[in-house]
C-alpha cells in the first residue's frame, strides 16, 4: 500500500530536476501521475523512469506560461482520469536574472506567468473537480528566497513571495471543500537550475549523471561543486550538502498525502538550515 494510492495527481515542470522526482515519487506511493510540462522528449523520459519503478503515469505537454496550454492539459487530464485530486504546481523559473530597475516590462511578466501566475490558473482550473469529488491537495512551490532578498533575483523572489500569499489565501477560501493548500520552501537543489544560476555548465552528460542520481541524495552535494560561488553558496547551508530532487520530493508526498492532514496554508522549510544563519 502506498501512501497515495488511488490518487490522480498533477505534477507541472517535470521534466526535470524537482518535479521529475516528485513525479516518480509520486507514481512510486500509488498515484496516477500526469507528467506536466513543455518538452515532449522530457516528460516522456519521467514517465519511463516511473513506470520503471512500478508506477503509472502519462506525458501531457504544456507550456504553463500559455492559459490557452493550460486549460487543454487539465482538461486532457480531466478526460483520462476523470478528476484530479492532487495538483503539485511545482513549476519553476530562476530567470530573468538581473536588478529589478533594469528588468523591462516582457522580462517581469515572463517571470510572473511562470512562477506566479500558473500556480493561479492550474489551481482554478482543478478545483471545480476537487470540490464535485469532496477535496483534494494543492501544493506550491516557493523557496527560502520567498522569504527573503537576493542580488539579481528580484523577480524570482517576488513570485515566490507571492507564491506564499496564494497559498494561504487559497488556504481558507478552501478549507470548506476539503481542499488543503500548502506551499514548499526548498534552498539550493542540485537541478538543471542549479548549475544554471551558480556558472556550472550543466552540460548534457550533467543532467544525465543527475538522473541517474535521482534517488541518491548524499552524493548531489559533491557533484556540481565546479564554481567559486557554488562553494560559497554550499557554505550557506549548515547541513553540509545542496538537497537533492529526491530529498525535496520526499517533503513534497508528505505534503500531498494524508499525513499532513492537519496542514493547511504552511510553508515549509525544506532548506538544510539555510534560513536559521
Ligand atoms: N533548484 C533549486 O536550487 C531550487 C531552490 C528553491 C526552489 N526551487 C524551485 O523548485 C521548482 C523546481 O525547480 P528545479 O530546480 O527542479 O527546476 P529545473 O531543473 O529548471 O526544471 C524545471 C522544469 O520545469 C519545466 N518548465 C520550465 N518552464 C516551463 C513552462 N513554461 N511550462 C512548463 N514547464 C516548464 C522544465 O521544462 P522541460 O524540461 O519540459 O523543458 C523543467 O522540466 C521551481 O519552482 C524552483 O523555483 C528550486
Amino acid at each position: 500500500m502506498g501512501r497515495l494510492d488511488d490518487k490522480i495527481a498533477i505534477v507541472t515542470g517535470s521534466g526535470a530536476g524537482i518535479g521529475r522526482a516528485s513525479a516518480i515519487l509520486f507514481a512510486v506511493e500509488g498515484a496516477r501521475v500526469a507528467v506536466l510540462t513543455r518538452t515532449p522528449a522530457h516528460g516522456q523520459d519521467t514517465v519511463k523512469m516511473l513506470t520503471d519503478k512500478g508506477g503509472t503515469g502519462a506525458f501531457v505537454k504544456c507550456d504553463v506560461s500559455k492559459s490557452s496550454e493550460i486549460k487543454r492539459a487539465v482538461g486532457q487530464v480531466l478526460k483520462k482520469y476523470g478528476r484530479v485530486d492532487i495538483l503539485f504546481n511545482n513549476v519553476g523559473t530562476e530567470g530573468p536574472l538581473g536588478e529589478l530597475k533594469d528588468l523591462g516590462e516582457e522580462e517581469f511578466d515572463r517571470a510572473v506567468n511562470v512562477n506566479l501566475k500558473s500556480a493561479f490558473l492550474l489551481s482554478n482550473a482543478v478545483i471545480p473537480s476537487m470540490i464535485k469529488s469532496g477535496g483534494g491537495v494543492i501544493l506550491n512551490c516557493s523557496s527560502t528566497f520567498g522569504f527573503l532578498a537576493a542580488p539579481k533575483f528580484g523577480a524570482y523572489c517576488m513570485c515566490k513571495a507571492g507564491i506564499l500569499s496564494l497559498t494561504r489565501n487559497y488556504a481558507v477560501e478552501l478549507a470548506k471543500y476539503s481542499i488543503r493548500v500548502n506551499a514548499i520552501c526548498p534552498a539550493g537543489t542540485t537541478t538543471d537550475m542549479h548549475p544554471r544560476y551558480l556558472g556550472g555548465k550543466g552540460t548534457k552528460q550533467e543532467r544525465k549523471r543527475l538522473d541517474e542520481l535521482i534517488f541518491e541524495s548524499t552524493k548531489f552535494g559533491e557533484l556540481v561543486l565546479g564554481t567559486e560561488l557554488e562553494r560559497a553558496h554550499l557554505a550557506r547551508h549548515p547541513i553540509g550538502r545542496f538537497a537533492s530532487p529526491y530529498d525535496i520530493a520526499k517533503a513534497a508526498a508528505f505534503l500531498v498525502s494524508d499525513d499532513s492532514s492537519y496542514m493547511t496554508g504552511s510553508a515549509m522549510l525544506v532548506d538544510g538550515g539555510y534560513t536559521i544563519v
